[in-house]
Protein backbone atom coordinates (compact mmCIF):
# COMPACT_ATOMS: atom_id res chain seq x y z
CA UNK A 1 0.00 0.00 0.00
CA UNK A 2 1.25 3.53 -0.74
CA UNK A 3 1.12 5.54 3.02
CA UNK A 4 2.31 9.10 3.80
CA UNK A 5 2.37 9.91 7.46
CA UNK A 6 2.25 13.75 8.22
CA UNK A 7 4.65 14.59 11.11
CA UNK A 8 7.58 13.12 11.92
CA UNK A 9 7.60 13.55 15.45
CA UNK A 10 7.69 10.19 18.18
CA UNK A 11 4.06 9.80 16.76
CA UNK A 12 4.61 10.31 12.65
CA UNK A 13 7.73 9.12 12.08
CA UNK A 14 7.76 5.89 14.38
CA UNK A 15 4.23 4.78 13.11
CA UNK A 16 5.79 6.21 9.35
CA UNK A 17 9.25 3.63 10.10
CA UNK A 18 7.08 0.73 11.61
CA UNK A 19 4.36 0.53 8.69
CA UNK A 20 7.96 0.11 6.28
CA UNK A 21 8.54 -2.73 8.40
CA UNK A 22 5.92 -4.60 7.56
CA UNK A 23 5.78 -3.89 4.05
CA UNK A 24 4.04 -0.71 2.77
CA UNK A 25 5.78 2.05 0.92
CA UNK A 26 5.82 5.36 3.22
CA UNK A 27 6.67 8.66 2.24
CA UNK A 28 7.14 10.74 5.66
CA UNK A 29 6.08 14.47 5.50
CA UNK A 30 7.09 17.37 7.45
CA UNK A 31 7.47 21.23 7.09
CA UNK A 32 10.46 21.06 9.11
CA UNK A 33 13.34 20.83 6.45
CA UNK A 34 16.05 20.75 8.96
CA UNK A 35 14.46 17.19 10.23
CA UNK A 36 13.75 16.05 7.19
CA UNK A 37 17.59 16.67 5.85
CA UNK A 38 18.80 14.54 8.97
CA UNK A 39 16.63 11.74 7.90
CA UNK A 40 17.77 11.54 4.66
CA UNK A 41 21.12 11.02 5.79
CA UNK A 42 19.70 8.21 8.11
CA UNK A 43 19.60 10.01 11.31
CA UNK A 44 16.44 10.10 13.01
CA UNK A 45 15.46 14.17 14.63
CA UNK A 46 14.55 12.73 18.13
CA UNK A 47 15.86 10.05 20.25
CA UNK A 48 14.00 6.67 20.73
CA UNK A 49 15.99 3.00 20.98
CA UNK A 50 15.75 1.00 17.85
CA UNK A 51 14.52 3.89 15.17
CA UNK A 52 17.55 4.54 13.54
CA UNK A 53 18.40 0.76 12.86
CA UNK A 54 14.45 0.24 11.23
CA UNK A 55 15.18 3.63 9.43
CA UNK A 56 18.36 1.65 7.89
CA UNK A 57 17.01 -1.82 7.61
CA UNK A 58 13.65 -0.22 5.81
CA UNK A 59 15.35 2.48 4.03
CA UNK A 60 14.16 1.21 0.66
CA UNK A 61 10.62 1.18 1.80
CA UNK A 62 11.44 5.37 3.40
CA UNK A 63 11.21 8.33 1.97
CA UNK A 64 11.23 11.47 3.52
CA UNK A 65 10.35 14.79 1.77
CA UNK A 66 8.40 18.38 2.50
CA UNK A 67 6.98 18.18 -0.55
CA UNK A 68 3.44 17.03 0.69
CA UNK A 69 1.67 17.11 -2.79
CA UNK A 70 4.15 14.23 -4.31
CA UNK A 71 3.42 12.75 -0.74
CA UNK A 72 -0.29 12.86 -0.85
CA UNK A 73 -1.49 13.07 -4.46
CA UNK A 74 -1.75 9.02 -4.97
CA UNK A 75 -1.37 8.03 -1.65
CA UNK A 76 -3.66 5.01 -0.42
CA UNK A 77 -3.67 6.09 2.67
CA UNK A 78 -2.25 9.30 4.99
CA UNK A 79 -1.57 8.90 8.38
CA UNK A 80 -2.08 12.32 10.11
CA UNK A 81 0.22 12.84 13.38
CA UNK A 82 0.98 16.04 13.91
CA UNK A 83 0.89 17.98 17.19
CA UNK A 84 -2.58 19.21 18.75
CA UNK A 85 -1.46 21.00 21.88
CA UNK A 86 -3.29 22.64 24.42
CA UNK A 87 -4.94 26.37 24.11
CA UNK A 88 -4.48 28.71 26.75
CA UNK A 89 -8.46 27.42 28.27
CA UNK A 90 -7.34 23.84 28.22
CA UNK A 91 -8.89 22.77 24.80
CA UNK A 92 -6.85 21.02 22.03
CA UNK A 93 -5.54 23.82 19.38
CA UNK A 94 -6.10 21.84 15.99
CA UNK A 95 -4.44 24.37 14.07
CA UNK A 96 -1.66 22.22 12.94
CA UNK A 97 -4.54 19.43 11.93
CA UNK A 98 -6.48 21.60 9.68
CA UNK A 99 -3.01 22.94 7.91
CA UNK A 100 -2.38 19.16 6.67
CA UNK A 101 -6.04 19.19 6.01
CA UNK A 102 -5.50 21.93 3.57
CA UNK A 103 -2.70 21.04 1.92
CA UNK A 104 -4.89 17.16 1.57
CA UNK A 105 -7.50 18.74 -0.31
CA UNK A 106 -4.99 20.74 -2.11
CA UNK A 107 -3.21 17.57 -3.50
CA UNK A 108 -5.48 14.71 -4.21
CA UNK A 109 -6.14 13.43 -6.97
CA UNK A 110 -7.82 9.77 -6.10
CA UNK A 111 -9.97 8.22 -3.34
CA UNK A 112 -8.29 8.32 -0.16
CA UNK A 113 -8.28 7.31 3.83
CA UNK A 114 -7.37 9.55 6.32
CA UNK A 115 -6.37 8.36 9.18
CA UNK A 116 -6.16 10.62 12.25
CA UNK A 117 -3.56 9.49 14.69
CA UNK A 118 -3.30 12.92 16.69
CA UNK A 119 -4.81 12.89 19.74
CA UNK A 120 -8.01 14.60 19.08
CA UNK A 121 -11.38 15.54 21.08
CA UNK A 122 -13.96 13.57 20.73
CA UNK A 123 -16.31 14.25 17.71
CA UNK A 124 -13.54 16.00 15.39
CA UNK A 125 -13.37 12.99 13.25
CA UNK A 126 -16.38 13.42 12.40
CA UNK A 127 -15.73 17.33 11.63
CA UNK A 128 -13.09 16.53 9.64
CA UNK A 129 -14.84 14.07 7.44
CA UNK A 130 -17.20 17.02 6.73
CA UNK A 131 -15.04 19.67 6.07
CA UNK A 132 -12.91 17.59 3.75
CA UNK A 133 -15.82 16.74 1.47
CA UNK A 134 -17.03 20.25 1.15
CA UNK A 135 -13.85 21.41 0.25
CA UNK A 136 -12.99 18.62 -2.08
CA UNK A 137 -13.48 18.03 -5.86
CA UNK A 138 -16.16 15.91 -6.58
CA UNK A 139 -15.49 12.51 -7.96
CA UNK A 140 -13.09 12.40 -4.84
CA UNK A 141 -14.22 9.65 -1.84
CA UNK A 142 -12.09 10.62 1.22
CA UNK A 143 -12.98 8.55 4.14
CA UNK A 144 -12.03 9.71 7.69
CA UNK A 145 -10.67 6.92 10.17
CA UNK A 146 -9.83 7.24 13.78
CA UNK A 147 -6.29 5.96 15.52
CA UNK A 148 -5.17 6.57 18.43
CA UNK A 149 -1.93 6.12 19.20
CA UNK A 150 -1.11 4.69 22.67
CA UNK A 151 2.69 4.70 22.59
CA UNK A 152 5.35 5.50 25.55
CA UNK A 153 7.85 7.77 24.68
CA UNK A 154 11.17 5.56 25.32
CA UNK A 155 9.91 2.65 24.43
CA UNK A 156 7.56 3.71 20.95
CA UNK A 157 9.23 1.61 18.57
CA UNK A 158 8.28 -1.92 20.60
CA UNK A 159 4.87 0.02 21.51
CA UNK A 160 3.94 0.41 17.91
CA UNK A 161 5.02 -3.01 16.72
CA UNK A 162 3.96 -5.04 19.97
CA UNK A 163 1.25 -2.80 20.57
CA UNK A 164 -1.40 -3.61 23.13
CA UNK A 165 -4.10 -2.77 20.99
CA UNK A 166 -4.95 -1.18 17.81
CA UNK A 167 -8.06 0.68 17.80
CA UNK A 168 -9.61 2.17 14.69
CA UNK A 169 -13.04 3.75 14.65
CA UNK A 170 -14.62 3.86 11.48
CA UNK A 171 -17.84 4.69 9.65
CA UNK A 172 -17.54 2.89 6.47
CA UNK A 173 -17.30 -0.69 5.10
CA UNK A 174 -14.64 0.42 2.16
CA UNK A 175 -12.00 2.21 5.02
CA UNK A 176 -12.29 -0.31 7.59
CA UNK A 177 -11.36 -3.29 4.73
CA UNK A 178 -8.35 -1.10 3.89
CA UNK A 179 -7.42 -0.24 7.35
CA UNK A 180 -7.76 -4.28 8.36
CA UNK A 181 -5.76 -4.92 5.37
CA UNK A 182 -2.90 -2.41 6.42
CA UNK A 183 -2.86 -3.88 9.58
CA UNK A 184 -3.16 -7.43 8.52
CA UNK A 185 0.83 -8.16 9.63
CA UNK A 186 0.83 -6.87 13.11
CA UNK A 187 -2.36 -8.72 13.80
CA UNK A 188 -0.34 -11.78 12.89
CA UNK A 189 2.81 -14.03 14.31
CA UNK A 190 5.29 -12.06 15.98
CA UNK A 191 3.31 -9.60 16.82
CA UNK A 192 -0.13 -10.77 17.74
CA UNK A 193 -1.94 -7.19 18.51
CA UNK A 194 -5.40 -7.30 18.71
CA UNK A 195 -7.52 -5.35 16.73
CA UNK A 196 -10.63 -3.39 17.78
CA UNK A 197 -12.71 -2.06 15.69
CA UNK A 198 -15.29 0.54 16.86
CA UNK A 199 -17.03 3.68 15.68
CA UNK A 200 -15.20 7.18 15.22
CA UNK A 201 -16.39 9.12 18.91
CA UNK A 202 -15.69 5.59 20.57
CA UNK A 203 -12.55 5.59 19.13
CA UNK A 204 -10.94 9.12 20.20
CA UNK A 205 -12.54 8.46 23.77
CA UNK A 206 -10.49 5.18 24.24
CA UNK A 207 -7.31 7.87 24.06
CA UNK A 208 -8.17 10.03 26.36
CA UNK A 209 -9.70 7.55 28.21
CA UNK A 210 -6.86 6.03 28.79
CA UNK A 211 -4.30 8.58 29.53
CA UNK A 212 -6.58 10.12 32.13
CA UNK A 213 -6.78 7.12 33.44
CA UNK A 214 -3.23 6.74 34.15
CA UNK A 215 -3.13 9.91 35.22
CA UNK A 216 -5.49 9.36 37.18
CA UNK A 217 -3.41 6.87 38.99
CA UNK A 218 -0.27 9.09 39.12
CA UNK A 219 -2.43 11.73 41.10
CA UNK A 220 -4.00 9.40 43.15
CA UNK A 221 -0.93 8.24 44.28
CA UNK A 222 0.97 11.03 45.03
CA UNK A 223 -1.82 12.41 47.28
CA UNK A 224 -1.35 9.68 48.73
CA UNK A 225 1.88 10.02 49.44
CA UNK A 226 1.80 13.24 50.95
CA UNK A 227 -0.54 11.99 53.71
CA UNK A 228 2.00 8.85 54.09
CA UNK A 229 4.53 11.53 54.64
CA UNK A 230 2.51 13.02 57.57
CA UNK A 231 1.05 9.85 58.78
CA UNK A 232 4.71 7.73 59.02
CA UNK A 233 3.51 5.84 56.74
CA UNK A 234 5.85 4.46 53.62
CA UNK A 235 4.10 4.84 50.36
CA UNK A 236 6.51 2.08 49.00
CA UNK A 237 5.18 -0.42 51.49
CA UNK A 238 1.39 0.87 50.94
CA UNK A 239 1.56 0.72 47.04
CA UNK A 240 3.66 -3.11 47.09
CA UNK A 241 0.58 -4.52 49.63
CA UNK A 242 -2.04 -2.81 46.79
CA UNK A 243 -0.27 -4.08 43.67
CA UNK A 244 -1.28 -8.13 44.94
CA UNK A 245 -4.59 -7.39 44.44
CA UNK A 246 -4.92 -8.15 40.41
CA UNK A 247 -7.85 -5.65 40.25
CA UNK A 248 -5.20 -2.94 40.95
CA UNK A 249 -2.40 -4.55 39.07
CA UNK A 250 1.51 -3.32 39.60
CA UNK A 251 1.92 -0.89 37.30
CA UNK A 252 2.03 3.11 38.07
CA UNK A 253 1.67 2.88 41.76
CA UNK A 254 5.09 4.79 42.14
CA UNK A 255 4.61 7.81 43.53
CA UNK A 256 7.23 11.27 42.79
CA UNK A 257 6.85 14.91 41.14
CA UNK A 258 4.01 14.18 38.70
CA UNK A 259 3.39 13.61 35.49
CA UNK A 260 4.93 15.37 32.49
CA UNK A 261 5.47 15.20 28.62
CA UNK A 262 3.33 15.78 25.54
CA UNK A 263 0.49 13.51 26.27
CA UNK A 264 -0.85 13.45 29.89
CA UNK A 265 -1.10 17.08 31.39
CA UNK A 266 -3.02 18.09 27.81
CA UNK A 267 -5.19 14.96 27.22
CA UNK A 268 -6.73 15.35 31.14
CA UNK A 269 -6.68 19.16 29.97
CA UNK A 270 -9.06 18.59 26.63
CA UNK A 271 -10.75 15.74 28.05
CA UNK A 272 -11.46 18.44 31.29
CA UNK A 273 -12.66 20.90 29.14
CA UNK A 274 -14.90 18.96 26.55
CA UNK A 275 -16.69 17.53 29.43
CA UNK A 276 -17.56 20.78 30.79
CA UNK A 277 -18.61 22.22 27.20
CA UNK A 278 -21.03 19.17 26.88
CA UNK A 279 -22.14 20.11 30.89
CA UNK A 280 -20.66 16.66 32.10
CA UNK A 281 -17.98 17.89 34.13
CA UNK A 282 -15.59 14.85 35.07
CA UNK A 283 -14.84 16.27 38.48
CA UNK A 284 -11.86 13.19 38.74
CA UNK A 285 -9.74 14.50 35.98
CA UNK A 286 -9.93 18.36 37.48
CA UNK A 287 -9.01 16.94 40.91
CA UNK A 288 -6.23 15.41 39.20
CA UNK A 289 -4.69 18.07 37.05
CA UNK A 290 -5.00 20.22 40.09
CA UNK A 291 -3.12 17.73 42.11
CA UNK A 292 0.24 17.38 39.56
CA UNK A 293 0.08 20.89 39.73
CA UNK A 294 1.19 21.37 43.22
CA UNK A 295 3.14 17.76 42.73
CA UNK A 296 5.37 19.32 40.04
CA UNK A 297 6.76 21.61 42.47
CA UNK A 298 7.01 19.43 45.73
CA UNK A 299 10.84 19.43 45.74
CA UNK A 300 11.09 22.91 45.49
CA UNK A 301 8.89 23.37 48.47
CA UNK A 302 10.60 20.68 51.05
CA UNK A 303 13.81 22.19 49.60
CA UNK A 304 12.68 25.92 50.87
CA UNK A 305 11.00 24.07 53.98
CA UNK A 306 14.78 22.78 55.06
CA UNK A 307 16.76 25.67 53.89
CA UNK A 308 14.10 28.72 53.91
CA UNK A 309 16.55 31.11 51.69
CA UNK A 310 18.44 29.72 49.12
CA UNK A 311 20.21 33.02 47.54
CA UNK A 312 23.41 31.99 46.20
CA UNK A 313 22.75 28.19 47.01
CA UNK A 314 24.67 26.15 44.15
CA UNK A 315 22.03 23.03 44.13
CA UNK A 316 22.49 20.03 41.28
CA UNK A 317 19.54 18.60 39.35
CA UNK A 318 19.71 15.40 38.20
CA UNK A 319 17.67 14.23 35.49
CA UNK A 320 16.18 16.76 33.04
CA UNK A 321 13.40 14.90 30.90
CA UNK A 322 10.18 14.36 31.65
CA UNK A 323 10.98 10.67 31.85
CA UNK A 324 13.77 8.59 31.19
CA UNK A 325 14.30 7.03 27.54
CA UNK A 326 13.58 10.00 25.74
CA UNK A 327 15.04 13.23 25.10
CA UNK A 328 11.46 14.79 25.53
CA UNK A 329 11.08 17.81 28.01
CA UNK A 330 7.76 18.90 27.26
CA UNK A 331 6.07 20.17 30.44
CA UNK A 332 8.98 18.51 32.48
CA UNK A 333 8.97 18.93 36.16
CA UNK A 334 12.63 19.68 36.08
CA UNK A 335 11.48 22.66 33.95
CA UNK A 336 9.22 24.68 36.61
CA UNK A 337 11.43 24.02 39.36
CA UNK A 338 14.86 25.51 37.61
CA UNK A 339 12.53 28.04 36.87
CA UNK A 340 11.73 28.86 40.51
CA UNK A 341 15.21 28.44 41.84
CA UNK A 342 16.81 30.41 39.35
CA UNK A 343 14.34 33.35 40.52
CA UNK A 344 15.14 32.65 44.22
CA UNK A 345 19.41 33.62 42.90
CA UNK A 346 20.43 29.70 42.55
CA UNK A 347 23.31 28.61 40.91
CA UNK A 348 22.05 25.38 39.33
CA UNK A 349 24.55 22.60 37.86
CA UNK A 350 22.34 20.25 35.52
CA UNK A 351 23.19 17.08 34.19
CA UNK A 352 20.97 14.91 32.02
CA UNK A 353 22.45 12.10 29.63
CA UNK A 354 20.41 13.22 26.51
CA UNK A 355 18.21 16.32 27.33
CA UNK A 356 20.69 18.96 27.84
CA UNK A 357 20.38 20.63 24.00
CA UNK A 358 16.16 20.55 24.44
CA UNK A 359 16.07 21.85 27.75
CA UNK A 360 18.12 24.85 27.98
CA UNK A 361 16.38 25.53 24.24
CA UNK A 362 13.16 25.68 26.09
CA UNK A 363 14.27 27.21 29.27
CA UNK A 364 14.49 29.96 27.55
CA UNK A 365 12.48 29.80 25.30
CA UNK A 366 10.26 31.45 28.54
CA UNK A 367 11.43 35.45 27.78
CA UNK A 368 11.06 36.05 31.50
CA UNK A 369 13.79 33.79 31.53
CA UNK A 370 16.49 35.74 29.38
CA UNK A 371 18.23 37.09 32.26
CA UNK A 372 18.94 33.93 34.06
CA UNK A 373 21.51 32.08 31.71
CA UNK A 374 24.54 32.95 33.62
CA UNK A 375 22.67 31.10 36.60
CA UNK A 376 22.78 27.77 34.83
CA UNK A 377 25.35 25.37 33.85
CA UNK A 378 25.15 21.77 31.99
CA UNK A 379 28.21 18.57 33.33
CA UNK A 380 28.80 15.76 31.54
CA UNK A 381 28.95 13.54 34.52
CA UNK A 382 27.06 13.36 37.93
CA UNK A 383 30.11 13.71 39.47
CA UNK A 384 30.81 17.20 37.74
CA UNK A 385 27.29 17.95 38.71
CA UNK A 386 26.89 17.59 42.71
CA UNK A 387 30.53 18.38 43.50
CA UNK A 388 30.35 20.96 46.03
CA UNK A 389 26.71 21.21 45.72
CA UNK A 390 24.50 22.61 48.75
CA UNK A 391 21.89 20.06 47.96
CA UNK A 392 20.73 17.51 45.13
CA UNK A 393 17.12 17.40 43.39
CA UNK A 394 16.67 13.96 41.54
CA UNK A 395 14.13 15.11 38.80
CA UNK A 396 14.33 11.58 36.29
CA UNK A 397 15.01 8.25 37.51
CA UNK A 398 17.34 7.53 34.17
CA UNK A 399 19.35 4.20 35.10
CA UNK A 400 22.57 6.38 36.11
CA UNK A 401 21.50 8.36 38.87
CA UNK A 402 19.62 5.97 40.10
CA UNK A 403 22.36 3.45 40.52
CA UNK A 404 24.61 6.37 41.19
CA UNK A 405 27.23 5.13 43.92
CA UNK A 406 26.03 6.68 47.33
CA UNK A 407 29.40 6.90 48.69
CA UNK A 408 30.16 9.57 46.00
CA UNK A 409 27.47 12.03 47.73
CA UNK A 410 29.36 11.90 50.97
CA UNK A 411 33.03 12.26 48.81
CA UNK A 412 32.06 14.86 46.74
CA UNK A 413 29.57 17.32 48.50
CA UNK A 414 30.28 18.95 52.13
CA UNK A 415 26.79 18.23 53.18
CA UNK A 416 25.12 15.85 51.12
CA UNK A 417 21.51 17.21 50.97
CA UNK A 418 19.27 14.75 48.02
CA UNK A 419 15.93 15.54 47.70
CA UNK A 420 14.85 13.02 45.47
CA UNK A 421 11.66 13.31 43.58
CA UNK A 422 11.80 9.73 42.15
CA UNK A 423 12.09 7.62 45.28
CA UNK A 424 15.90 6.09 43.42
CA UNK A 425 17.54 4.23 46.84
CA UNK A 426 16.19 1.93 49.20
CA UNK A 427 15.98 3.72 52.77
CA UNK A 428 17.62 1.19 54.40
CA UNK A 429 21.03 1.26 51.90
CA UNK A 430 20.54 5.24 52.25
CA UNK A 431 20.38 4.91 56.03
CA UNK A 432 24.60 3.66 55.98
CA UNK A 433 25.54 6.61 54.78
CA UNK A 434 26.02 10.14 55.83
CA UNK A 435 23.63 11.85 53.86
CA UNK A 436 20.16 13.57 54.25
CA UNK A 437 17.36 12.08 52.11
CA UNK A 438 14.21 13.46 51.41
CA UNK A 439 11.98 11.56 49.33
CA UNK A 440 8.21 11.22 48.18
CA UNK A 441 6.43 9.30 50.56
CA UNK A 442 8.65 7.94 53.45
CA UNK A 443 10.43 8.95 56.40
CA UNK A 444 13.37 11.73 55.77
CA UNK A 445 16.71 10.25 57.02
CA UNK A 446 18.67 12.98 58.35
CA UNK A 447 21.95 11.21 59.03
CA UNK A 448 24.20 14.53 58.31
CA UNK A 449 22.73 16.74 60.96
CA UNK A 450 26.04 16.60 63.26
CA UNK A 451 28.48 17.78 60.30
CA UNK A 452 25.98 21.10 59.63
CA UNK A 453 26.51 24.27 60.21
CA UNK A 454 24.37 25.93 57.97
N1 LIG B 1 4.41 11.77 21.97
C1 LIG B 1 3.68 10.77 22.42
O1 LIG B 1 4.10 9.99 23.29
C2 LIG B 1 2.29 10.54 21.91
C3 LIG B 1 1.63 9.32 22.19
C4 LIG B 1 0.36 9.14 21.70
C5 LIG B 1 -0.29 10.14 20.99
N2 LIG B 1 0.36 11.32 20.77
C6 LIG B 1 -0.35 12.35 19.99
O2 LIG B 1 0.19 12.35 18.67
C7 LIG B 1 0.25 13.69 18.15
C8 LIG B 1 1.67 14.02 17.74
O3 LIG B 1 2.49 14.00 18.89
P1 LIG B 1 4.08 14.01 18.78
O4 LIG B 1 4.60 13.95 20.17
O5 LIG B 1 4.49 13.01 17.79
O6 LIG B 1 4.30 15.48 18.16
P2 LIG B 1 5.67 16.17 17.73
O7 LIG B 1 5.54 17.59 18.16
O8 LIG B 1 6.83 15.36 18.22
O9 LIG B 1 5.66 16.09 16.15
C9 LIG B 1 4.77 16.79 15.33
C10 LIG B 1 5.45 16.98 13.97
O10 LIG B 1 4.49 17.48 13.04
C11 LIG B 1 5.17 18.38 12.17
N3 LIG B 1 4.20 19.19 11.44
C12 LIG B 1 3.51 20.29 11.84
N4 LIG B 1 2.72 20.74 10.83
C13 LIG B 1 2.90 19.89 9.79
C14 LIG B 1 2.35 19.81 8.48
N5 LIG B 1 1.46 20.69 8.02
N6 LIG B 1 2.76 18.82 7.67
C15 LIG B 1 3.67 17.89 8.10
N7 LIG B 1 4.22 17.94 9.32
C16 LIG B 1 3.84 18.91 10.16
C17 LIG B 1 6.09 19.12 13.11
O11 LIG B 1 7.13 19.79 12.40
C18 LIG B 1 6.60 17.98 13.98
O12 LIG B 1 7.76 17.38 13.43
C19 LIG B 1 -0.35 14.57 19.25
O13 LIG B 1 -1.70 14.73 19.02
C20 LIG B 1 -0.13 13.75 20.50
O14 LIG B 1 -1.05 14.05 21.52
C21 LIG B 1 1.63 11.53 21.18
Amino acid sequence: MKIAVAGTGYVGLVTGVALAHIGHNVTCVDVDLEKINLMKQGISPIYEKDLENLMEINKERLNYTTNYKEAYQDADVIFIGVGTPEKEDGSANLDYLYMVLDQIVNSLKKDVVIVIKSTVPIGTNDEVEIYINNKIKSGIKVMVVSNPEFLAQGTAVHDTLYATRIVIGVEDEKAKKIMTTLYEPLTKEPYNVPLLVMDRKSAEMVKYASNDFLALKISYMNELANFAEKIGADISLVANGMSYDPRIGNKFLNSGIGYGGSCFPKDTKALYFSSKLYNSEIKTIGACIEVNENQKIILFKKLKEKFKNLENFQIAILGLTFKPGTDDVREAPALVNAKLLLKEKVIIKAYDPIGVSNFNHTLFNDVSMTNYKEQISYYNTIEDTIKDCQAVLIMTEWPEIKEFDLKKYESLMAKPYIFDGRNCYDLKNISKYAIYYNSIGRKVIDNCKEKISL
